[in-house]
């Protein structure tokens, strides 16, 4: 892929959390860029600033200093409701924890997505895309189960799958694997492989496991809020 805007531009990001009167530096002076189908394996150790990295791409944290671009959109001075529309519209989150709604079904788990982004004229639209999304993750039959009746890995196809509802131009996974064993984890990471290339979709994944960057196109590592400075990229 060459002429498309990369999916995700961060220029000279610092983020500072004020706790009680002390600042701390999360992310310091960070540039990263994301080509437009590119799958990028963020590694780094606990407290490195992979989870903030994250949140700012994703529009769910502001900067203190620099810019974010998705898609060649500046949201870097987006206000708040402009932020949610973003989210809702243009990036998908999977998170370590999951966070399918419990009381929700498989298939609602995925049509709240389409809710909360105020298409509900499109309603049977979403369903089949819902029914699709999950049929594609071998779901078909799980539909009406709630998270709890649900393996592990199903719970994370789940994810994938909802994450997937809006289309995103970006989605990220923080840590999508480390509840799930070494070959569930596995076959996860290369189920988010092939749906991202297959949609053309690029992504960010979260890691400590080095055997999942394997999968990736290229590897960043975070160490103290800050990326090095040596990364090679393939867009
Ligand atoms: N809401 C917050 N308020 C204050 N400090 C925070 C907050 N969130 C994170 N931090 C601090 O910022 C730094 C980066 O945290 P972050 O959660 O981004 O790390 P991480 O790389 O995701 O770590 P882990 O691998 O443990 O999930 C850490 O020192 C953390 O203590
Ligand atoms: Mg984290």
């Amino acid at each position: 892929m060459t002429d498309a805007a990369p999916a995700l531009v961060m220029k000279g990001i610092r983020k500072i959390y004020r706790v009680g009167g002390d600042d701390i530096v999360a992310l310091d002076h960070v540039d990263l860029t994301i080509g437009s189908d590119e799958i990028v394996a963020l590694v780094g150790p606990s407290g490195s600033g992979k989870t903030t990295l994250c949140s700012i791409a994703g529009g769910l944290l502001s900067a203190t200093e620099g810019s974010v671009l998705i898609g060649g959109h500046d949201i870097s001075h987006a206000s708040a409701r402009e932020l949610t529309d973003f989210r809702r519209t243009s990036v998908g989150f999977v998170f370590q924890a999951v966070n399918l709604v419990p009381f929700l079904t498989a298939r609602e788990n995925l049509l709240v997505v389409d809710e909360l982004a105020g298409r509900r004229l499109r309603r049977r639209g979403a369903k089949r895309r819902a029914d699709q999304l999950l049929e594609e993750r071998g779901l078909a039959d799980r539909a009406a189960n709630l998270p709890a009746q649900l393996s592990g890995g199903q719970r994370q196809r789940v994810a994938i799958g909802r994450a997937l509802m809006n289309d995103p131009e970006l989605v990220l996974f923080d840590e999508p694997t480390s509840a799930l064993d070494s070959k569930l984890g596995d076959q996860v990471v290369r189920l988010i492989r092939d749906e991202m290339k297959a949609r053309g979709t690029s992504a960010i994944i979260v890691t400590h496991d080095d055997r999942i960057t394997h999968y990736a196109d290229r590897t960043v590592h975070i160490e103290d809020g800050r990326i090095d400075g040596k990364v090679v990229g393939s867009a």
